[in-house]
C-alpha cells in the first residue's frame, strides 16, 4: 500500500486553528492526527473536547485519535460522538487491552494501540490479529518537537515479524520526530502511516511538506 501521512494538530497554530485545518484538507494528507493527553498518563495537556468538536467541524479528512490518558475506556463513547475514525489507547494504561479495542470497534471506529519507546513489539502477541493499526512512539510521548529515536527501526522489523501472516494489513504508525530524512528508512522497516508535526506546521510552506512527505518512496524501491 501506498504510505499515509497524518499531520499531528498539536503542532498547528490554536488561534488560527479554522486556517491550519484548511491547509491540512487542501493537502496531500490523509488524516488529522490528534493528540489527547491529561497530564496524569503523560507530563502535559492538550485539549479536550471543545477544540475537537471545532476541528471536527471544519476537518474534511479522518480524525486519528491517539489517547494519552488513563482509563481511555471512560472516553472512547464521547471521542467517536466527537467524530473519531480510529482511537488508539496506549498499551500502559490499559488493564483490559482486549476489551478496550472490542469496545472500540464495536462503536464502528478502527482500533489502535500504541507502545511506548520502552514498550517491546512482543505483549501485542496475544491481541496482534485483533488491531487495525500500532502506533511506536519514536519519542516520549507528552511532547511535540522531539529527537527521533533510532531504536524505532528494530521495533517495526519485529512488529511486521509478530504481525507477518497473522495480520497482514495492520496499519504500523510511527510518532514523534518524523521528518524527510528518517521517513525512508522508516518505510523501509515497514512503516505503512507517518504522524508530523513540527516538521509540517512550521515550515513556511507546510502543504508541500505534506506533498514532500507523500512523494517519499522505500529506499528498496528507489534501487
Ligand atoms: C507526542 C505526540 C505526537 C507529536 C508529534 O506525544 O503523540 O503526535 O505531536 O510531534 P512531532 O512530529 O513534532 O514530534
Ligand atoms: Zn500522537
Amino acid at each position: 500500500m501506498n504510505h499515509l501521512v497524518a499531520p499531528s494538530v498539536l503542532a498547528a497554530d490554536f488561534a488560527n486553528l479554522q486556517k491550519d485545518i484548511e491547509m491540512v484538507n487542501g493537502s496531500r494528507a490523509d488524516w488529522f492526527h490528534v493528540d489527547i493527553m491529561d497530564g496524569v498518563f503523560v507530563p502535559n495537556i492538550s485539549f479536550g473536547f471543545p477544540v475537537l468538536d471545532a476541528l471536527a467541524k471544519h476537518a474534511a479528512k479522518p480524525l486519528d485519535v491517539h489517547l494519552m490518558i488513563v482509563d481511555p475506556d471512560r472516553y472512547i463513547e464521547q471521542f467517536k460522538k466527537a467524530g473519531a475514525s480510529n482511537i488508539t489507547v496506549h498499551f500502559e494504561a490499559c488493564t483490559h487491552l482486549h476489551r478496550t479495542v472490542h469496545a472500540i470497534k464495536e462503536l464502528g471506529c478502527t482500533a489502535g494501540v500504541a507502545l511506548n519507546p520502552h514498550t517491546p513489539v512482543a505483549v501485542l502477541e496475544d491481541i496482534i490479529d485483533d488491531l487495525d493499526l500500532v502506533l511506536l512512539m519514536s519519542v516520549n510521548p507528552g511532547f511535540g518537537g522531539q529527537k527521533f529515536i533510532e531504536n524505532t527501526y528494530r521495533k517495526i522489523r519485529a512488529l511486521k515479524a509478530l504481525a507477518a501472516g497473522r495480520n497482514d494489513s495492520l496499519l504500523i504508525e510511527i510518532d514523534g520526530g518524523v521528518n524527510a530524512k528518517n521517513a525512508s528508512t522508516l518505510l523501509d522497516a515497514g512503516a505503512n502511516v507517518l504522524v508530523a508535526g513540527n516538521f509540517v506546521f512550521t515550515a513556511p510552506n507546510p502543504a508541500e511538506v505534506i506533498s514532500q512527505l507523500k512523494e517519499i518512496q522505500p529506499h528498496v524501491l528507489q534501487a
